[in-house]
This record gives C-alpha cells, structure tokens and sequence, in this order.
C-alpha cells in the first residue's frame, strides 16, 4: 500500500462524497472511507479513479495517506465524533490531522483538541457552509486549530472553498474552538434570516394577497439589488416549485412546523451565558419552538378573534418589505458578530471579523451582498463592537426606519405575527437609547432585595430603605 493519498475523509455521505469529490477535482488525490459498503461503491463509482478511492478497513484507509496525515471526518455531530477519533487512533502517527468538519458544539471540540494534544495529534473544528451543492461545487469553510498545523490544511482548503472575486472563503479564524464557534453563531444569524424572510413573505400574502407568482417576482426582483443574498435567491425559487403528487404549488402544501438540529438554539444559549444580547436569534428559535406547537395554534385560533389586515396598496406594503428586510438583515449580523467580538475575548479566540464577513461573502448559507459592505465597515475600525456603530452603516439604517416602523405597527394592528421583525426594531430602539427605564429595574431590586444601585450624580453603590421616610 502506498501513502500517497493528500487527504482522506471519513464519512461518505451526500455532504462528505460531495466534498471529496471536489478535492478531486482540485487535483488532490483523495481516500475515502465509510463502514457503509454502498456509500464506499457510490464513491468509487462516481469519482476519478486516478483520484479517488475509498474503503471500509480502516488500515488501509490510514496506510494509504501521506503524512502528516489530514483527515476529516464529516459525519454528525455528538458521540459518534468521539467513536471515530478512538477507531483512528490506534492508526495514526504524531503531527497527523484530524478535522471535524460537522457542526460539534464548540465545548466538545475543546475537550476533544485538549485530549488530541496530549497525544501529539492536532485537531481541527472547521465548520464548512453551503449545504451539498456547497460542498460540492465549494464551500465556506470555518477553521479554527493549531496555526502551525493549518498550513498543511490551507492549500487543499483554499483549492476546494468558493471564490470571492478570486479570494478563497476559507481563512484560518483562531485557536481552540475558534471555527465551531463562528459556524454556530453563522447558523444562529441563519436562523434569524430565514425567520425575517418567512414572516415578510406571511405580510405580503396576507396583506395584499400576493400569488406564488408575484411572491417569486417580487423575491427575484429583490435577489437583484441590495437585498441579494442565498436566502432571497433561494426563496424566490421555492415559490415556482410543483408538487410532484398533486400539481399544486408545493410551498402550500408544506406543514408549517420548523425542524432544528440544535445550532441556533446554542447561539442563543451562548450569547446569554456572554451576556450579549440576540434577541432576533433568540425570537427565531423560539419561533420554531412556536411553529411545533401546531394542535396547540390550531385550538388558540378558534378562542380568539383576529382583526381583518389594514387596507394597503400592493406597491406600498412591497417597498416597505424590501426596507424592513434590508433593516433586519443587518440587525441580524449586528447581532451575531456583536457575539462573536465578545466570545473572541472571552473564550481568546483572536477572531478578526473582517476576516469572517469576507469569507461569509459566498458559498454560506448567509451569503449576501451586504457582507461586503460588512468586511469594509471592520476593515475600517477592527475593534468596531456593534455594526450599528458603524458610521458606513448609519445611513443605510437610518433611511429604512420610517418603512420598519410603519411596517411593525401595521402587522400588530393587522394581527399578523412579526415577532422577528419587531425584535429587530426593538433591539434597534433599545440600543440607540442613551436612557432607558432600567433605573426603574434597580430600584425594585433595591426595594425588595437590598440589591444596591449606582446613582447618575455619583460615584458608589447606595442602598436606601425603601418607604422609610
Ligand atoms: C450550512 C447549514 C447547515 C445545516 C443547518 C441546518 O451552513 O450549510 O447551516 O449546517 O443545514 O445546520 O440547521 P437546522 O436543521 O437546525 O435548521
């Protein structure tokens, strides 16, 4: 057996057959392998031969691949990571590469790096977006690990990821954890993107009626300006979609219950644990918790009454839409990267987040035009804490809020739920106010628990005894 092999991957299924291939393509020779017999012949069918092979024995999968050896193992996320690193181990030597390309929650790959080190093993959490077509036809690619160890990574990497304009989506993001981090809170402002785009489509509908049809004009339209993004694309496309059984138009026939495997609701858990506020994330799990509840929103529908959607015209509620998408878009990359900064000094990940809105330009699932103007405004000023501080972005705000208003308060009086969207602008007014009625807060806690306060006129922590006067 010859090790000739540049890079193996284990897990062959859609999105590891279809990564393998792509390094193929690149002109690495790739090995594959997968305990499943039929996903090692699927392979072996579908790839190079020169290029590409694959197996189910584990020695000749390591015996085939140069050293340091790179593998990574694209299978799902928990356990099952685990079991892989024991079952490769024993074939491994020092300085080989293990890269988890699943979304494994960042603490895991933590204690998996800490375990790996001591064994002279350097181990990779690189999350990869783009879905199967992605990660066929290339991907962004999220790594984080040792930075020596990176640079036997970063040309097959750099090869395989999506270009920007000629520049690779893929960059080394930091230490540790570093890459599972970014990957979880890019799906948590997945999330929130996917929530705003799913309540504006509910408004134009259930405001002015708009067919499948229009739906897909008005998307595609969008998909053509500055909302241009992968969701907007996406949607636009899912609104000329038949049903096969039926004919019908199939976005109609789809239950209106949100799956999630877990990423957005982490983001959440984490950007609480920072103390960093996300509540459009936070709103959009919780809005897939909401839509599970079907019977639950079924019988609730029949108790309450709900008032007939304000008269408006067509041309008017679509200009609104567009600005109230555009608004919320960049709320929801405020917040995500707001986490990000925060965890980078908190977890010292050493993230830079230029870096991040480049390689989210394309190939991601939350690719969009913005992320260019995004790259630019902290390009400018690096330490940048809030987009929304962003002098490059004030106006592009500030012009969209007369719509986002106007907007919220038409879907509250109309009685359509736009709790993304309403967060969104909540968020907005609450973090561009220099006073807000949390004095109010400290005094009931003060009042009630002997909490202290800070006072505005003074330096200290006070205490009063409340009506004792
Ligand atoms: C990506 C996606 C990918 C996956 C989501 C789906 O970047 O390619 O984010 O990782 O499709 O994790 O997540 P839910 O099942 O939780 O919606």
């Amino acid at each position: 057996m010859q090790a000739t092999y540049d890079f193996g991957l284990i897990g062959l299924g859609v999105m590891g057959r279809n990564f393998i291939l792509n390094v193929a393509d690149n002109g690495f020779k790739a090995f594959g392998y997968d305990l499943n017999t039929d996903q090692v012949a699927a392979l072996k069918a579908e790839g190079n031969p020169d290029q590409v092979d694959a197996t189910s024995d584990i020695v000749t999968f390591t015996q085939s691949l140069s050293l340091p050896r790179k593998i990574m193992l694209l299978v799902p996320a928990g356990k099952i990571v685990d079991q892989v690193i024991e079952s490769l181990l024993p074939h491994l030597d020092k300085d080989d590469i293990i890269i988890d390309g699943g979304n494994s929650f960042f603490t895991d790959t933590d204690r998996r790096e800490e375990y790996l080190k001591e064994k002279g093993i350097h181990f990779f959490g690189s999350g990869v977006s783009g879905g199967a077509k992605g990660a066929r036809k290339g991907p962004s690619i999220m790594p984080g690990g040792n930075k020596e160890a990176y640079q036997h990574v970063k040309p097959i990497f750099e090869a395989v990821s999506t270009k920007y304009k000629g520049e690779p989506c893929v960059a080394y993001l930091g230490p540790k954890s570093a890459g599972n981090y970014v990957k979880m809170v890019h799906n948590g402002i997945e999330y929130s993107m996917m929530q705003l785009t799913s309540e504006i489509y509910d408004l134009l509908k259930k405001s002015v009626g708009l067919s499948n049809s229009e739906l897909h004009e008005v998307y595609s339209t969008w998909n053509s300006g500055r909302l241009q993004s992968f969701l907007v694309e996406i949607t636009a496309e899912i609104f000329t979609q038949k049903d096969t059984l039926t004919g019908g138009d199939l976005v109609d026939l789809i239950l209106d219950k949100a799956k999630q495997k877990g990423t957005g609701k982490w983001t959440s858990q984490n950007a609480m644990d920072l103390g960093i506020p996300v509540p459009t994330i936070d709103m959009a799990v919780s809005m897939r918790e909401i839509s599970a509840l079907k019977e639950e929103r079924v019988l609730a529908d029949q108790l309450y009454s709900r008032p007939t959607p304000l008269p408006i015209s067509k041309a008017e509620m679509i200009a609104q839409a567009e600005q109230a998408l555009y608004f919320s878009f960049i709320i929801s990359y405020s917040q995500g990267l707001h986490q990000l900064a925060d965890a980078s000094r908190e977890y010292g990940y050493e993230l830079d987040m230029a870096v991040i809105a480049k390689i989210w330009r394309a190939g991601c699932i939350i690719r969009a035009g913005l992320l260019a103007d995004i790259a630019d405004a902290f390009t400018a000023k690096p330490d940048l804490a809030n987009l929304l501080l962003s002098p490059a972005f004030v106006g592009k705000v500030q012009d969209t809020l007369p719509a986002v208003r106007s907007l919220v308060a038409y879907a509250a009086q109309s009685g359509i739920p736009v709790p993304g969207l309403a967060s969104a602008l909540s968020y907005f007014d609450a973090y561009t106010s220099s006073n807000l009625p949390l004095n109010l807060i400290q005094a009931q806690r003060d009042h009630f628990g002997s909490h202290t306060y800070e006072r505005i006129d003074r330096e200290g922590i006070f205490h009063t005894e409340w009506g004792d006067q």
